[in-house]
């Protein structure tokens, strides 16, 4: 297993949702609770960036430079995360500079691009190169933190999931650049677990997505030295409505049913988008990634 450098507080519970399944008349719902990684605010993130931190101090780099939307919530962490670990970071942000993004986030120097979040993965590589022509040490990670290397923090919580789940469940995993997702369905292969692993896709339509999260299992796989993941156990839902980080009417319902029902509190760019995908085979197995900050914003 390559270098980790511990974030995250692990593993993270996983319980039933008794209220929810009355109220929706479903059978046993789990919520794996990431949301509670207990690092920053930073939920499934934590996982990705134990791996990503871990490689480039292993490497000996300066610098993280990554990249994202004002709101990601991975940026948000990744600053954090090279805090702690004594690095400098550099982010690259999409869109044009906003007062309050400026004022809440320390740390980090943050470049606005005015790009497009679709260009943010190619401007990571040029300022990486940039900083190397200056001397410095980067450590290039594109957005959400997709790399096989990332890719190896869900293929743990494969693990972990495996230690606290007896029998066959459907897994739900809210997806925006598929990292988790295809990290996952590396772990699930090499443990032999016969899970169906759905993606709950809110940035990328299906089709896309499945060609990019089996390219990264597969390479996730291989660093890992474990089997490839088959095709046939990556299902995807296509749950991009009428655009990333627009939320809908059903959105709002799934949020407020599970806010009602159990107390807890889903944000309403992922863990909304997956709760409004349900009903699902049970048992289910419902990943709550985190994602809180924005959580109380539509
Ligand atoms: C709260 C939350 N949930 C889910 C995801 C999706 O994870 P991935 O980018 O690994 O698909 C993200 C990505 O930033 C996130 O912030």
């Amino acid at each position: 297993m390559k270098a980790r450098r511990r974030l995250a507080v692990l593993p993270t519970p996983l319980h039933r949702l008794p209220a929810l399944e009355r109220k929706l008349g479903t059978g046993p719902l789990h919520l794996k609770r990431d949301d509670l990684t207990g690092f920053g605010v930073a939920g499934n993130k934590a996982r990705p960036l134990e791996f990503l931190l871990g490689d480039a101090l292993a490497r000996g780099a300066d610098t993280l430079v990554t990249a994202g939307a004002p709101s990601s919530n991975f940026i948000a962490a990744a600053a954090l995360a090279a805090r702690v670990c004594g690095l400098r970071c550099d982010i690259l942000v999409a869109g044009a500079p906003t007062p309050v993004e400026l004022a809440s986030r320390s740390g980090a120097r943050l470049l606005f691009t005015g790009a497009d979040r679709d260009d943010l993965d190619r401007l990571v590589d040029e300022h990486a190169a940039k900083l190397r022509a200056e001397g410095r040490d980067p450590y290039p990670v594109p957005r959400g933190g997709a790399t096989p290397v990332g890719a190896l923090g869900f293929a743990a919580a494969a693990e972990e999931l495996a230690d606290q789940l007896a029998g066959d469940a459907t897994v739900l995993i809210p997806t925006g650049s598929g990292a988790s997702l295809a990290g996952f369905l590396a772990g699930q292969a090499a443990i032999g677990a016969s899970w169906r692993t759905y993606g709950v896709s809110v940035s990328r339509p299906a089709d896309r997505m499945r060609a990019e999260v089996l390219d990264l299992a597969t390479r996730c796989a291989a660093l890992a030295g474990t089997p490839a993941p088959d095709p046939r156990d990556l299902h995807l839902i296509d749950a991009t409505g009428t655009g990333f980080g627009q939320v809908s009417d059903a959105d709002r319902r799934a949020m407020r049913t599970v806010l009602d029902t159990e107390g807890i509190l889903v944000d309403p760019t992922y863990g909304a988008k997956m709760f409004a995908a349900l009903p699902t085979e049970a048992p289910a197995v419902l990943w709550h990634t985190g994602g809180l900050p924005w959580a109380l914003k539509p």
